[in-house]
């Protein structure tokens, strides 16, 4: 049978307390405990008292410094409000490790203007309690620090254990058999966490009862003190959820624009339609002139559209065989230019994309045979420029569902053959093509960028 006691201390807890002695002589007036502290036994004591005693106390006032010097990183922010105005508690880890609200930093249980932080090794502030105690008492204890935490998807809190010393925190039961003889797997019970849970049972929030007594739970109680309340964190390696559901998507907007890369080669995998259907939407979201949607795109799948993707294919090798003769090449430097592999005929989906002229862009009228100050051609490259961004809209869309994507400028080259090749109007003008496959390898780290040398200086600001 486990007994839980709730050992009430009359006492203001400060900087320099004997906390040994104190909770002593709490123990021994104690009704509940009339034998007192025995061999076997856990005490648990709240992390405030641990805290008040090593003097870390500090003015209301530098609450938030204090918080942001506790905290090693911040994992989320949660903004609620309280007398109408927004409030925001940071949920950050702190250097035990721990994850919680505030760093721990406290404002209850402590006198008006001051606030409480966490004790700066709760491990070792455990050790000292359980060594002293046992050493004047000539037994054999286990010692348990806790505080109060919330849980990510359960409502109401809890006590944890921070600290430990004499106590097994964990039980691995992986490799054992439950009671229906199949044999479990994962299961590791937080033995501490459950100690500290149950003790807050009887220590009440508002009973000046900041220390419990357990019996009957010596299974826990070593005298080895390999264990300490540092085994409970979670490995960052193992941890699937390290940032909070908002931070993630930051971090993830970020950082889709960086997992884009060119990629040359794809496995024989199909890509899924839906990826496409997902890239085409992001393409289409992408700013144009003059509130349009001007873009189009031919999406031709392996195994389904093959017979165009040849025939557009073997065309554009013919515009580029006439191109390079044209500017004097030889019959052999030209077979060797366009024999070499091309992507667009083996990537398990090519897009064509187009920019429609016809979806809105303006005229200007020709004067004299003069495109009086370049409008037209202006306009066009207008909307070649909204062609790109609907593009890197696309391969980021791609990169994003773990496809790879390279623009093959190709189709740019031969407008006239595209449009012959597919009957479109002379409004449409290629924007090269995409390959879209699942990569071979993993995407070659990118090269540093020196954004300054990129950065030009007008005359005004030097
Ligand atoms: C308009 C355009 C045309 C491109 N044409 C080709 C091409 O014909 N063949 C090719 O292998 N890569 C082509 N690329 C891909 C670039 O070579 C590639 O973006 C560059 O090497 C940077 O590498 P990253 O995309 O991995 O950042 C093209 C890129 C753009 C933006």
């Amino acid at each position: 049978m486990i007994t839980l006691i709730g050992i009430p201390v009359d006492h203001r807890f400060s900087h320099g307390d004997d906390l040994t002695t104190i909770i002593r002589q709490a123990i021994n007036s104690c009704a509940e405990l009339p034998d007192g502290l025995q061999t076997g036994d856990i005490l648990v004591v709240t992390s405030k008292i641990i805290a008040k005693v090593e003097g870390r106390v500090v003015a209301a006032q530098d609450r938030e410094d204090a918080i942001t010097e506790q905290t090693v990183r911040v994992v989320a922010t949660k903004v609620h409000e309280r007398n109408g105005l927004p409030v925001s508690t940071r949920i950050v880890e702190t250097e035990h490790g721990l994850i919680l609200a505030a760093a721990g930093v406290d404002a209850s249980n402590t006198e008006t203007g001051t606030v409480v932080l966490l004790p700066q090794d709760p491990d070792a502030s455990a050790r000292t309690l359980r060594e002293s105690l046992e050493r004047s008492l000539g037994i054999t204890i286990g010692v348990i620090i806790t505080d109060t935490l919330g849980r990510a998807w359960r409502l109401g809190v809890t006590d944890h254990a921070i600290g430990a010393s004499g106590i097994q925190v964990l039980d691995d039961l992986t490799g054992t058999t439950d009671s229906f003889g199949q044999q479990l797997h994962m299961t590791v019970v937080a033995v501490a966490d459950q100690l500290a849970a149950a003790s807050e049972l009887v220590r009440a929030k508002r009973s000046m009862t900041p220390v419990a007594v357990i019996r009957g739970a010596h299974a826990w109680v070593t005298n080895n003190d390999q264990h300490s309340a540092r085994d409970l964190i979670r490995p960052a390696e193992e941890d699937l959820f390290s940032v909070g559901t908002a931070e993630a998507r930051i971090e993830g907007a970020h950082n889709a624009v960086y997992a884009r890369r060119t990629v040359r080669s794809f496995t024989d995998s199909p890509v899924p339609a839906e990826v496409i259907q997902r890239a085409l939407h992001a393409a289409a979201s992408a700013p144009a002139p003059h509130h349009t949607l001007p873009w189009r795109f031919l999406v031709v799948v392996r195994g389904e559209d093959d017979s165009i993707r040849e025939e557009l294919l073997d065309a554009m090798r013919a515009t580029w065989r006439t191109d390079l003769a044209a500017e004097g090449r030889t019959t052999e430097e030209i077979d060797k230019r366009v024999s070499r592999g091309n992507i667009l005929r083996t990537a398990p989906t090519v897009i064509f994309p187009f920019v429609d002229l016809a979806a809105g862009a303006h005229t200007y009228p020709i004067i004299d045979g003069i495109d009086i100050g370049q409008r037209n051609d202006s306009e066009r490259i207008m909307f070649h420029i909204a062609g790109g961004a609907a593009i890197e809209n696309m391969l980021i869309s791609i990169a994003a569902d773990n496809f790879g994507s390279a623009w093959i400028s190709s189709s740019i080259f031969c407008p006239i053959t595209m449009r012959r090749v597919l009957d479109l109007p002379d409004t449409y003008w290629p924007l090269g093509a995409i390959a879209v496959g699942q990569p071979v390898a993993p995407a070659r780290e990118r090269p540093e960028i020196d954004v300054q040398s990129l950065l030009i200086r007008g005359k005004s600001n030097g």
